[in-house]
């Protein structure tokens, strides 16, 4: 059986998030930024951090091969879902929920900085850094966690979980006879 454990509350995402987006803004400044979701998991994350943004910003969502339903990363990494629109000279912020081995961002990362952005920028709800086989450097970090398997607020287990305001901890318990 499983269980979730709460983990970090739906108030202490917010206030992360606000923080996020007042940083953003800042180092911003007069300028434009596009924000590029990964779906989904940064679904919720980026919709919350786009509205706490007050330069002028604009979205996009891109949609990359997953786990799905193991809990380990495969290692390889497909792009199922482009962009809408370009990417030169532009501010990018590439949003994702949590960064893990970091294969994810760092294929990512090349992938958009072959399009000659004006800056590119990675924005993660989480790290779990201790896991990063691909060094890759985040900008705008929202929590360091340990080496759990995480859901909610966007993140899933096999498409589950993903609506839950709270992020949980999802540990396995042997059910009483
Ligand atoms: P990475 O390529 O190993 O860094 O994996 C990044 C992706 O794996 C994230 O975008 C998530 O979709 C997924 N992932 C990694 N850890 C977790 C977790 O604890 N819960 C849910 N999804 C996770
Ligand atoms: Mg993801």
């Amino acid at each position: 059986m499983q269980q979730l454990r709460p983990f970090i509350t739906h108030r202490q995402i917010a206030d992360k998030v606000a923080e996020l987006g007042q940083r953003i803004s800042h180092d911003f400044r007069g300028e434009s930024v596009v924000l590029i979701g990964v779906l989904k998991g940064a679904g919720f994350f980026l919709a919350d951090l786009a509205r706490q943004i007050t330069v002028d910003a604009t979205f996009d969502f891109i949609s990359v091969s997953s786990y799905g339903d193991r809990t380990q990363h495969s290692g390889e990494v497909r792009l199922l879902k482009d962009v809408d629109q370009t990417l030169g000279d532009r501010n990018v912020i590439l949003v994702e929920d949590i960064a893990d081995t970091g294969l994810t961002l760092s294929y990512l990362k090349n992938l958009f900085l072959a399009r000659h952005p004006r800056q590119l920028k990675i924005a993660a709800l989480l790290d779990k850094s201790c896991r990063r086989i691909a060094p890759v450097s985040i900008d705008y970090v929202g929590f360091v966690i340990p080496d759990e398997f995480v859901v909610g607020y966007g993140m899933d287990l096999a498409e589950r979980y993903r609506n839950l305001k709270d992020i949980c901890v999802l540990e396995s318990s042997s059910s009483a006879m």
